[in-house]
């Protein structure tokens, strides 16, 4: 018994804490037409990835659900960033989806909840699903924006940092802590992703980044503190004018809205449809082949690389569009510059990835990787056991500094090792 216990003390006060970041639609090379000192210093104190690949559908609340529990879409449950009803057609914005704890508990447990069932502490702050309750139970330390909060001030980003760091981090002494920032999604969005208001927002996350290394020099924690940073999707420019065939579902030969039940579109470049009793192949056939640029699929046949056909929430009929195209249904509504969505292969789709910290290689670049694979690597650096999931180490265990085994090992800490080892 007397040994159990130095272990367990031994591993916790070697286990490092985890700062996981996403800056909302931060596509891959958003740093290569800007000037950015602070991520150049974070890949040269630790590890860049070429680019990472999000879970499909690439939207906020199922890539960032993603993130969390390390399970494709399909099995997580998060289809879309809108809750609906088919029976009642009620449908919920982003905004009020995260209040409706029956869609994100859809048997998946995010991280956070999982740490605190094996001892741990965890916070989150504006991180998509930390309002929800799973199974009963919450994210303890949590912060959930308002209704209309301006995701883009950068005063009240660093009062979340500073709060996240300073009280959260070093007062309340967490050991994991998920971050959002709304931005750059919503510039790239407004303006597009080649915008001078873009390149300006991401020297404003460059700046940002700069401030959380410094507030975690300040408070000690550079020795103690992972960081990983990352986004939920890209960003790609939408096709408009003149010389566009854009996709109208209403102006293709013998497609209805008369014969659907419900359907989900004008919603950037993807579409779900669940035709009326009977009305399926009638649908199915209009739309196939309706636009050179609109992909239709009934739901079982969607390409299995996508991992998007499994759950019960998806409808029959899933639409999605070539990069710059969006899905309107009567007339186009939507009039984005930027937009995402897509297929998860285009280039445009894929976010960035950063990680720096004690467990990190410095100054290493790896290639692409899938980010169902995040969630296992948190779980590891946390040393805590991972729930059932998609993804595996394998994918980024070369990103981290190697652990000696105990045998011949020069360690001044052979105990925590021995712990590591037995327990691996
Ligand atoms: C949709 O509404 C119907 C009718 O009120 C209800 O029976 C059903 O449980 C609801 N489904 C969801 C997913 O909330
Ligand atoms: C997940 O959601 C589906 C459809 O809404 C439902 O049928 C299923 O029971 C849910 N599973 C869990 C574990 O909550
Ligand atoms: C940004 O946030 C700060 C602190 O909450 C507030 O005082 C300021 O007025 C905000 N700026 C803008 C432009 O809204
Ligand atoms: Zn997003």
């Amino acid at each position: 018994i007397k040994s159990a216990v130095v272990c367990v003390l031994s591993d916790s006060s070697a286990r490092n804490k985890l700062l996981l970041i996403s800056f909302d639609g931060f596509r891959w090379d958003y740093d290569r037409d800007v000037h950015t000192p602070h991520l150049d210093a974070m890949a040269v104190d630790g590890v860049k990835a070429q680019y990472v690949t999000p879970a499909f559908i690439t939207i906020t609340s199922p890539t960032h659900f993603t993130l969390l529990t390390g399970r494709y879409i399909e099995n997580h449950g998060v289809i879309h960033n809108m809750w609906f009803n088919t029976t009642t057609q009620e449908k919920k914005q982003y905004y009020q989806s995260q209040f409706v704890d029956s869609y994100w508990d859809n048997g998946s447990l995010p991280i956070w909840i999982t740490a605190q069932r094996q001892g741990l502490k965890a916070g989150s702050l504006h991180f998509p699903g930390t309002a929800a309750t799973y199974r009963g139970e919450t994210v303890e330390v949590k912060e959930v924006e308002p209704l209309f909060y301006d995701y883009s001030n950068e005063t009240d980003w660093r009062l979340n940092i500073d709060k996240v760091i300073g009280e959260w981090f070093h007062q309340q002494d967490l050991d994991f802590v998920s971050l959002y920032f709304g931005e750059p999604d919503l510039v790239g969005h407004r303006y597009g992703p080649d915008s001078p208001e873009r390149r300006e927002m991401v020297e404003q996350v460059d700046r940002t980044v700069g401030y959380i290394r410094e507030k975690a020099r300040q408070h000690g924690l550079t020795d103690r503190l992972n960081i990983i940073m990352t986004a939920d999707h890209g960003m790609t420019t939408v096709l408009r004018g003149g010389l566009v065939n854009e996709i109208i579902l209403s102006e293709i030969p013998g497609f209805s809205f008369k014969d659907l039940q419900f359907h989900l579109v004008d919603y950037g470049p993807t579409g779900m449809l669940l035709p009326k009793e009977g009305k399926l192949e009638t649908v199915y056939q209009a739309l196939k082949g309706g636009h050179p640029h609109l992909h239709v699929y009934k739901k079982e046949e969607m390409p299995e690389r996508l991992h998007y056909s499994k759950h019960p929430r998806l409808l029959p009929i899933i639409l999605f569009a070539d990069p710059g195209y969006v899905i309107n249904g009567f007339f186009p509504l939507q009039f984005n510059k930027g937009e995402h969505g897509f297929d998860n292969q285009v280039l445009d789709m894929k976010p960035f990835f950063r990680a720096v910290g004690p467990d990190f290689q410095k100054n290493l670049e790896v290639g692409p990787f899938e980010t169902v694979h995040v969630y296992a690597l948190m779980c590891h650096l946390l040393e805590m056991s991972p729930e059932v999931n998609d993804g595996s180490l394998d994918y980024t265990k070369h990103m981290l500094v190697p652990r000696s085994g105990a045998e011949g090992s020069h360690s001044k800490e052979p105990f925590h090792l021995q712990f590591r080892v037995s327990a691996a």
